[in-house]
């Protein structure tokens, strides 16, 4: 089997910045609670006119940039997101068509905030196989549009932004090392976003006045001591996988949920956090775009450097998580 690896990465934030501070003025909330709770001090949101697909458009001409590559030469498009400009067509076709990869397939993956590495592990197999060479895998979201703005246990976490990589095939040692997927349907329930769907469709004055339009996470305590043991558990399952240790892990890349999570798997997995890559404290949570946004900054400020072990760790709704391991 061919080896795959990341030739290239790529981000984009929307230009508007909502602070706490910002968020004090409309909610019965303070910075002060939401950074200690959270590590959020602020996030970025997509202008009115700004779609999913816009975002990842950005994310991806950066990516081809690093990579120098252009569209022509993608054959595979794979997005992660949650909120695709539309259901059908798939936010990926969307895309496809704005950066004009007239050579691409394209299609959706929804994995929640694991999105990223459920697309990357789809498009890694392809190449692996030799049925596509060259693939973007972009994660893409518009969380704000979401949200229900009064609820304050639920908005002060969200933020808007996408992340790309370009992967094809590398030489043997480098390159993605192993990928480790999970999922749990039985408990979907704590982190819903139930409208948009068959259940919730058509929409109607009830649907609407009992907000099923919006996230939904009743069960946000519960979530966070499952993320908490879901990170551990995929970034202990990647180790042993590949027979390396912790010390061998030059950077811990996570979904960036809760500041507090990231903590509570640092002391379980017996590292310092400056191990951990962080960034929430800009963005707040991007669900599936997380990862390839901060794996992005850290190839972009030095952090990663060639020859590195880099290990990707994330857990969203489905529930679903995993982790994939990465030899820059
Ligand atoms: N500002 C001020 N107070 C708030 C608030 C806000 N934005 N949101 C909730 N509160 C209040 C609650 O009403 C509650 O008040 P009460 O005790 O009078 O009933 C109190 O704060 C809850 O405080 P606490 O129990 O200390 O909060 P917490 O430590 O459970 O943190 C969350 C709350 C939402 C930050 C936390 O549960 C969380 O991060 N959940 C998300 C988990 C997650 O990210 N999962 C993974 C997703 S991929």
């Amino acid at each position: 089997m061919r080896r795959v690896g990341i030739i290239g990465t790529g981000s984009y934030l929307p230009e508007k910045v909502l602070s706490n501070f910002d968020l004090e003025k409309t909610l019965d909330t303070s910075d002060e609670w939401i950074s200690t709770r959270t590590g959020v001090r602020e996030r970025r949101v997509a202008n009115d006119a700004e779609t999913a697909s816009d975002l990842a458009k950005v994310a991806c001409e950066r990516a081809l940039e690093a990579a120098d590559m252009y569209p022509e030469e993608i054959d595979l498009i794979v997005m992660a997101t949650i909120t695709p400009d539309t259901h059908c067509p798939a936010g990926a076709n969307w895309l496809e068509a704005k950066l004009e990869a007239v050579n691409a397939v394209s299609f959706d993956v929804t994995a929640a905030c694991t999105g990223f590495i459920f697309a990357l592990s789809v498009a890694e197999q392809y190449i692996k196989t030799g049925i596509y060479q060259n693939a973007l895998v972009v994660a893409t979201e518009v969380m704000t549009r979401t949200l229900d703005w009064t609820d304050r246990e639920t908005c002060i976490l969200w933020g808007d932004g996408a992340g790309a990589a370009v992967i094809k095939e590398v030489d043997a040692d480098r390159g993605i090392l192993s990928t480790h997927l999970h999922s749990d349907g039985a408990g979907g329930d704590t982190l819903l976003l139930p409208g948009g769907g068959s259940k919730t469709t058509p929409i109607s004055h009830e649907s609407v006045d009992k907000k099923l339009h919006t996230l939904n996470m009743i069960g946000a305590n519960q979530s966070f001591r499952v993320a908490v043991r879901r990170f551990v558990e995929s970034c202990e399952e990647a180790l042993y996988y590949n027979d390396v240790t912790i010390d061998d892990i030059k950077v811990i890349i996570p979904h960036q949920a809760n500041l507090r999570i990231l903590q509570g798997m640092a002391k379980q997995l017996n590292v310092s956090m400056d191990k951990v890559y962080v960034n929430i404290e800009k963005y707040g949570n991007i669900s599936s775009a997380t990862v390839p946004i901060a794996l992005d900054e850290a190839a972009r400020d030095g952090t990663i450097q060639e020859g590195d072990l880099v290990l990707l760790t994330a857990f969203g709704g489905g529930l679903t998580w995993g982790s994939s391991l990465i030899k820059w």
